[in-house]
């Protein structure tokens, strides 16, 4: 029997789809002292912490607190999250979505390609998906068009704090400024639109009332700030780990083209066969018994999204990348529901779903417009990298045919 693997080590870094194998054959259950978590590797076991309550979001805490200044709804629970949530979903669906936010989206994602139209070679992270969902966020909330640029340092900053994991101080404390920044930054807004509140989504977030609630100062602030990481860092990997699948599978790249009704399926694979977000924490309420062990109430569960996606269990040949593959349903423009773990499930499911959906089929239809020929400029597809956030951090394309 092989050994578990060491999830911190670079080797796992490098390929992680390995040592989920032997976690899912060997150790569907383990304990796992250097995070001092246990990892659930298996698709069943990963969808039902999603799903049943006794899986609470208590221990995001030592993470996400910090650099958002304040709890935010991914670690409440109970009637305090679902009033929260309401008061924020309405904009991410529907006819909010629809008729509000697709202009948005459209005007983005064109204008970043205009930036790189004519040129021979293009990176497809640093010129377009790093800035594009962060702008489409800054638009939405109906702040300054000039700021983006500014959102833009402090997503990076934001982005290099969750990947640094606590290790080196002054990208820590880098992070923690530009949380504080952002936070600065809003509070005037967020007095503005109180007073005289717009056709924004900041606005909305100022006056919604739900149940007699209605959303603080702190509250909205670290709202903002979990979508720059939650929106933002999870779409700019989805479109370009989507892309690096496409362009190093080009006949499913060509049926794309061919067929642009086939963008939603690539996007459902892809997310499937590379998630952005590998692995969630939750925490149990009570002593849970899962293939036979028992996790202690109280301790930490890491969901490995990445491995229950590689299940055998659960989709044929889960290495291969086939946007076509039978047992995959793709979330549709109406219902955010999918075959997939990579928006989560239960009470916590992405409320960005739809948004991230609707965000891929706009700029990858614009891109393949615009870009009739893509090629890795390397030669070969980039090496992911990171082991909670995992995804590209540049993808060096050549746009032309020689
Ligand atoms: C929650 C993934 C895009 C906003 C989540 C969760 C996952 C996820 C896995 C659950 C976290 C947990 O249960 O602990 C993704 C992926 C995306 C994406 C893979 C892109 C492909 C977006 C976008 C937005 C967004 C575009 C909004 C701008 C949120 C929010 C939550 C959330 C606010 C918290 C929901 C709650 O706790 O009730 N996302 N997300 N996400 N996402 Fe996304």
């Amino acid at each position: 029997t092989p050994p578990p693997p060491d999830i911190l080590s670079p080797e796992f870094a490098a390929d992680p789809y390995a040592g989920y194998a032997v976690l899912r054959e060997h150790y569907p259950v383990h304990y796992n002292e250097p995070t001092k978590s246990w990892l659930l590797s298996r698709y069943d076991d990963v969808a039902r912490a999603f799903r049943d309550p006794v899986f609470t979001t208590d221990n995001y805490d030592w993470q996400l607190e910090p650099v958002h200044g304040g709890r935010t709804i991914v670690q409440m629970s109970g009637h305090e999250h679902a009033v929260r949530r309401a008061l924020v979903a309405p904009a991410f669906r529907g006819r909010e979505l629809r008729d509000r936010f697709m202009p948005v989206i459209e005007r983005n994602a064109a204008e970043l390609i205009d930036g790189f139209r004519e040129a021979d070679e293009a990176d497809l992270a640093g010129q377009f998906a790093t800035h594009f969902p962060v702008n489409v966020i800054v638009d939405m909330l109906g702040l300054d068009r000039s700021d983006h640029d500014r959102f833009h340092a402090w997503y990076s900053a934001v982005v290099e704090y969750f990947a640094n994991l606590g290790q080196d101080p002054a990208v820590a404390g880098a992070g923690l400024r530009a949380g504080r920044e952002l936070r600065e930054y809003l509070l005037p807004v967020i007095d503005e639109r109180r007073a005289a509140p717009g056709d924004d989504l900041l606005s909305s977030l100022c006056t919604a009332e739900v149940d007699g609630t209605r959303m603080t100062d702190q509250d909205i602030t670290s709202f903002v700030s979990l979508l720059l990481s939650a929106g933002g860092e999870t779409t700019d990997k989805a479109l370009t780990g989507m892309f690096r699948n496409l362009i190093g599978h080009p006949e499913q790249l060509a049926a794309v083209r061919a067929d642009r009704e086939l963008v939603p399926a690539a996007f459902a694979e892809s997310l499937r066969f590379t998630p952005p977000l590998q692995m969630i924490m939750r925490q149990p309420a009570e002593d849970v018994s899962l293939n036979g062990t028992t996790i202690p109430a109280g301790s930490t569960v890491t969901c490995l999204i990445g491995s229950a996606h590689r299940d055998p269990a659960r989709y044929d040949h889960p290495d291969r990348f086939d946007i076509l593959r039978h047992d995959l349903t793709p979330t549709t423009a109406f219902t955010a529901a999918a075959d997939h773990l990579a928006f989560a499930l239960g009470r916590h499911f992405c409320v960005g779903a739809l948004l991230a959906r609707a965000e891929v089929v706009v700029a990858t239809g614009q891109l393949l417009d615009a870009f009739p020929h893509m090629a890795f400029a390397d030669g070969a597809a980039p090496p992911e990298t990171g082991v909670f956030v995992r995804g590209l951090r540049r993808l060096r394309l050549r746009l032309t045919a020689h």
